[in-house]
């Protein structure tokens, strides 16, 4: 197997629930890959199992060319940047910004007495300027906003030059002016040929940076549709999807979607 990920009728189940239920999906080198849906449809649950932090129940899952359940998964996991709200959750809030991106090199969160290379805190604040969050390198990751704290943990999955990047809702809790500028940094990260496979997990097709070339769609642990973004996300797959009516819109190199009629009752009373 030389793909990225490759899954075949993969499922996870816990209890009586198929959070995932018989999930292929093919990930190539210089791929970026969206999944979409809407909330419990299983996103958080696929990024696990592409991170090699779980196992499928059923079916297999390659992921950089090792079979999950067949290969020791601490050596696995190290070739794997992965951002997402728990991960942000363990990094402790008096750590140093650059200390936060620094130790991932060394594979831990939160281990602030070792001393590195030089080499090392000049690549961290590369890559933090490159997300915007420079100017953050000397605070401590607790006094941070929303916002500066996923520039850093972008940065921070970036900083061991990994094979396969994993993002799950980078844009969450980000205003407007936050979310446009996140978006179009992930957009320059996707457009560098250097920049290693990358899977990004939203439920909105606004934050779509540009360079991203792949869709998942998920609902209910299941693939709704999946492969290059021109043919797949079309408003019918979207609609599907979210179990919706809505229109999709393209916009040069953005995306955006509404519903055709108020989801009256769905979401909200009234
Ligand atoms: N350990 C578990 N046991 C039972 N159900 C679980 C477990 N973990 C997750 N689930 C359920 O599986 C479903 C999928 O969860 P997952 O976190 O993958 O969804 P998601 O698509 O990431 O959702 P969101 O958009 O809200 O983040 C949800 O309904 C969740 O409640
Ligand atoms: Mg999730």
């Amino acid at each position: 197997m030389s793909d990225v990920l490759a899954l075949a009728d993969v499922s996870v189940v816990r209890g009586n629930k198929r959070l995932l239920d018989g999930v292929d999906w093919e990930v190539e080198e210089g791929e970026r890959w969206v999944v979409l849906g809407p909330n419990g449809a299983g996103k958080t649950t696929l990024l696990q199992i592409a991170a090699a932090r779980i196992h499928p129940s059923g079916g297999v899952a390659g992921v950089l060319s090792e079979v999950l359940g067949a290969v020791d998964v601490f050596e696995l996991r190290p070739r794997i940047g992965l951002a997402s709200a728990t991960i942000a959750e363990r990094i402790p809030n008096g750590e140093r910004v650059g200390d936060v991106v620094v130790t991932a090199a060394y594979g831990m969160v939160g281990r602030w007495r070792e001393s590195y290379d030089e080499l090392d805190h000049g690549r961290a604040k590369e890559l933090l300027d490159a997300l915007g969050a420079g100017h953050l390198v000397d605070r401590r990751f607790g006094t941070l906003s929303e916002g500066e704290r996923k520039r850093v943990q972008i940065a921070r999955a970036l900083m061991t030059d990994p094979e396969l990047m994993l993002l799950d809702e980078p844009a969450a809790g980000l205003d407007l002016g936050g979310r446009e500028d996140l978006v179009s940094r992930l957009g320059e990260i996707a457009l560098d040929i250097e920049a290693p496979a990358l899977v990004l997990v939203t439920h909105h097709v606004e934050e779509i940076p540009a360079g991203f070339t792949d869709v998942l769609l998920l609902r209910d642990g299941k693939v709704v549709a999946a492969g290059p973004l021109e043919s797949t996300l079309t408003a019918e797959n979207l609609s599907a999807t979210f179990g919706l009516e809505l229109t999709l819109e393209r916009v040069g190199d953005r995306w955006a979607a509404r519903a055709v009629q108020p989801p009256r009752g769905r979401h909200a009373a009234g």
